[in-house]
């Protein structure tokens, strides 16, 4: 069944892979984005991807100024849910800004959860993170694993499910699903919308592509003495495109008038170092990535994936 559902983050990397499965699925979107960490030619794309016009609200969910806009476009919107992406997400920087993470991530979070609440639509698909479970468990990590995540960003994807739950609680009408992202990698297969990090990337896959592309001389492997088969960090590398399936599984879910919160883990329940995604990017793009082994990262783990 169809849905009208309000998608704030859709113009991001996970977020336009979100909207296109969901639109060329049937479903009506309102996306909400700020576009500070997302191209406007996303929308256009998303359109052409999926054959279907899409109505974008530019606000920040997070400024108080934007907030009676954000509730009445929402309320005029008629949804049925929405799906949460919008936040900050650089594990460094919110170590170096926590305030702004906690502003920005919480406030945002809790914005959504008065508009829905305003808007009668009490169902809400949240994008968390693998990474509040932190370095306490036994791989491979399922939902019951224990959560303590390390910095500042992960906190902040720990709280709002602790919020998500304390409203659930409330109130017995409320529908949520926290999904536990692993490590999101990949595109759509047209090649039209994808990662485009500002500045230097963060994570390793951007980082490999523009290595692969020539932008960056030689790629800087964190570590090679932790204790994983070859000496690299290990994590689970879900395809975006999987991912956003898991979001229309999530609304399905929901549509079953399902109550309560549920926290699910979407990863692809396999383990890769970092020495394997090196040569398999290598061999995929039939470019050379130069490498250097360099010292571990501050806060990184050594081995975290999904259960299957
Ligand atoms: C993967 C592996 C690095 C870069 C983080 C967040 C998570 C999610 C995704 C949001 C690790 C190694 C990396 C590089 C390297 N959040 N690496 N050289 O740290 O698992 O997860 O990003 O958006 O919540 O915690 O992802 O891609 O940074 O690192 O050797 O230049 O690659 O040490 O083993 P991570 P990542």
């Amino acid at each position: 069944m169809s849905q009208r559902v309000v998608i704030a983050g859709g113009a991001g990397y996970i977020g336009s892979h979100v909207c296109v499965e969901l639109m060329s699925r049937g479903d009506t979107l309102l996306i909400i984005d700020d576009f500070s960490n997302a191209h406007p030619e996303a929308i256009d794309r998303i359109r052409e991807l999926s054959n279907a016009n899409v109505v974008v609200l530019k606000r920040d969910l997070a400024d108080p100024m934007h907030k009676a806009d954000i509730l009445e476009a929402i309320k005029a919107f008629r949804p049925d849910g929405a799906i949460h992406l919008a936040g900050l997400k650089a594990v460094g920087e919110s170590v170096a800004e926590p305030e702004r993470y906690y502003n920005v991530n919480i406030g945002s979070a809790l914005t959504m959860i008065e508009a829905l609440k305003a808007a009668n639509a009490k169902k809400f698909v949240f994008s968390s993170s693998a990474t509040v479970y932190g370095d306490g468990n036994t791989n491979p990590v399922n939902e019951s694993g224990g959560t303590a995540p390390t910095n500042p960003y992960g906190r902040t994807k720990f709280f709002i499910e602790e919020i998500l739950k304390d409203i659930a609680i409330s109130d017995a009408d409320w529908q949520i699903v926290n999904l536990r992202y692993f490590n999101p990698v990949g595109a759509h297969p047209s090649g039209r919308i994808g990662e485009d990090p500002n500045g230097i990337p963060n994570n390793l896959f951007p980082f490999m592509a523009q290595v692969a592309v020539g932008k960056r001389d030689k790629l800087s492997v964190f570590g090679n003495d932790y204790p994983t088969r070859d000496g690299s960090g290990v994590r689970d590398y879900i395809h975006v495109c999987d991912l956003a399936k898991g979001h229309a599984a999530a609304l399905d879910y929901l549509a079953e008038d399902k109550k309560g919160a549920i926290d699910i883990n979407l990863g692809a329940g396999k383990g890769y170092s970092v020495l394997e995604a090196v040569a398999a990017f290598k061999r995929a793009s039939n470019r050379d990535i130069p490498f250097e082994i360099t010292p571990r990262r501050d806060g990184d783990i050594a081995e975290i994936y999904a259960a299957s």
